[in-house]
């Protein structure tokens, strides 16, 4: 398979505009079983250290599971507030658990055995997860469906509300539904939280 300008355009075009979407920005309509499939799917196609895939998802359309999972969100982003003074901190919307259509928990599964490529670096069968994560960002960006990351979680309660096994490790809370509209640039940048930064400043 070889690819020309018109895929190299594309995928540019694609990174360009793939955001994160927060709850004010989320729409209450569903996503066809088909589309949720092809963007996990995509997940399943990243590289893996050692081809280990150690990836396992929860799909979470359940309102009660979100409810408490929102819960904690509060209680963390509470924890969180006097470490920013800026009040730009307190108006931000930085999650959209019960806004979006569905959630998608994202785990790393603890082989039990040795991984190709993991003997030095015991961290890149997470590394490899968070690659999923970024082709599922990806896939929901082509489709007009947006993805928020939430971060400001305990992964322990997130868990215990999935009931999901100790062999597990959180690595990614997602939010995932049909947008109002998809900011041209990370809501971040708009309100000068922070500033983009260029090649020239991240070359070492
Ligand atoms: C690992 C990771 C964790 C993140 N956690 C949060 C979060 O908890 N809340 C939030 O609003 N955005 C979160 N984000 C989204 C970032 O704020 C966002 O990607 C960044 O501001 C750039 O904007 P863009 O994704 O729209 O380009 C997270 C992104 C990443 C990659």
């Amino acid at each position: 398979m070889e690819f020309g300008k018109c895929e190299v355009d594309c995928l540019d075009k694609v990174l360009r505009f793939r955001r994160d979407v927060r709850g004010n920005n989320f729409l209450d309509k569903k996503i066809s079983s088909k589309k949720i499939e092809k963007i996990l799917k995509a997940g399943i196609k990243a590289p893996s250290v050692g081809y280990s895939q150690p990836w396992k998802f929860a799909v979470i359309k359940s309102k009660k599971k979100r409810k408490k999972i929102y819960k904690n969100f509060q209680k963390e982003y509470k924890k969180s507030k006097h470490h920013f003074s800026n009040p730009t901190y307190q108006k931000l919307k930085l999650e959209g658990i019960k806004e979006s259509y569905l959630n998608i928990a994202v785990f790393y599964k603890k082989p039990k055995r040795k991984i190709l490529g993991q003997t030095s670096q015991k961290k890149m069968g997470e590394y490899s997860v968070v690659c999923a994560v970024q082709n599922m960002w990806l896939m929901a960006r082509v489709l007009n469906i947006g993805i928020g990351w939430v971060s400001i979680l305990k992964p322990k309660s997130v868990k215990k509300v999935l009931k999901v096994g100790r062999e597990y490790k959180l690595v990614a809370y997602l939010c995932v539904g049909y947008v109002k509209e998809f900011l041209d640039e990370p809501e971040l940048k708009k309100l000068e939280w922070e500033r983009e930064m260029f090649l020239d400043e991240v070359m070492l």
